[in-house]
């Protein structure tokens, strides 16, 4: 018989300083549920008898691969093709075409899907370039598509999605053109996921060379971190942003009281933001 789920208020604690930790996220104290509901797979394929039993093993053991599976357990990776709208039509209608005309001497383009979670953000970006921006396949396109979570990254890479998945943002007629059907699933096609170079890291530790990028999508990521942490990322995100560059945040995230080198620059509904003074 499975054990109480039950997470108590010290061992919440201990997920909590566990995570941020290695994360930079702060889990609220109301998030016990998100233990309960996502640690009891874990509990059982490595055998513990609950949840406690876990933390207990976790307290006591030095860092493992349990302790990273918990923590990417604990960890949101919401996401969504072509999430919000806005900043996909803003990149459609006014980035991309900016940026072509100003690079199209050196005939290059870098951008970052930073947080890529499972791979909707990246892929939407891929897609929306094969569909309005054909001149950028004969340019060095380079798309990097970065999280620290081994479980997401695999499943981004593999591009394999659930109706459910499919159903969230992705018009019928793009799933059909870049999709096909793999039993109850839908694998996306080979030319897009080439477009792709996803990589492991983690934003909060020292990231490996990147080149500077003309696009960075950092999106639904910095909502979860605390002030320090939200200051320090943005501004190496700053060093990694070319001059001209263009950071896409998440609806409810913004660089305002946070890193004054950024200004905002609206797109209709949309709200970007470049370096002042470039
Ligand atoms: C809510 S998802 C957002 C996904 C996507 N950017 C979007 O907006 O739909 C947040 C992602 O950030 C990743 N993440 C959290 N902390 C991270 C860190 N310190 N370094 C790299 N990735 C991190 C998580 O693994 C998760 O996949």
């Amino acid at each position: 018989m499975k054990q109480t789920m039950d997470v108590s208020s010290a061992d919440f604690e201990y997920l909590r300083q566990l995570v941020h930790k290695h994360s930079g996220i702060v889990l609220s104290a109301d998030k016990t549920y998100l233990a309960e509901l996502h640690l009891q797979p874990i509990v059982e394929s490595a055998g513990f008898s609950s949840i406690a039993d876990l933390i207990t093993y976790l307290r006591n053991q030095p860092f493992n691969n349990l302790h990273v599976q918990t923590i990417e357990a604990l960890v949101t990776t919401e996401t969504s093709f072509f999430r919000d709208g806005y900043p996909f039509e803003a990149l459609k209608q006014y980035v991309l075409p900016e940026l072509v005309k100003q690079r199209k001497i050196e005939r290059s383009l870098n951008i970052w899907c930073a947080a890529c979670s499972n791979g909707q953000e990246p892929y939407s970006i891929a897609i929306l370039i094969q569909e309005h921006f054909p001149v950028l396949v004969n340019w060095s396109l380079r798309l990097i598509a970065s999280d620290f979570s081994t479980k997401v990254l695999a499943r981004a890479r593999q591009g394999n999605y659930n109706q459910l998945e499919i159903n969230r943002g992705l018009p019928k007629n793009i799933r059909d053109k870049y999709f096909k059907r793999l039993d109850n699933n839908w694998q996306i096609n080979q030319e897009i996921r080439q477009m792709i170079d996803f990589r492991q890291f983690n934003l909060v530790e020292t990231w490996p060379y990147l080149p500077k990028f003309d696009v960075i999508f950092l999106r639904n990521v910095l909502i979860y971190f605390d002030i320090v942490t939200k200051k320090a990322l943005l501004k190496k995100v700053k060093q990694q942003l070319r001059p001209d560059g263009y950071l896409f945040l998440g609806s409810g995230e913004t660089t305002i009281n946070l890193d004054e080198s950024f200004k905002l620059v609206t797109f209709d509904k949309h709200i970007c933001y470049q370096l002042h003074n470039p």
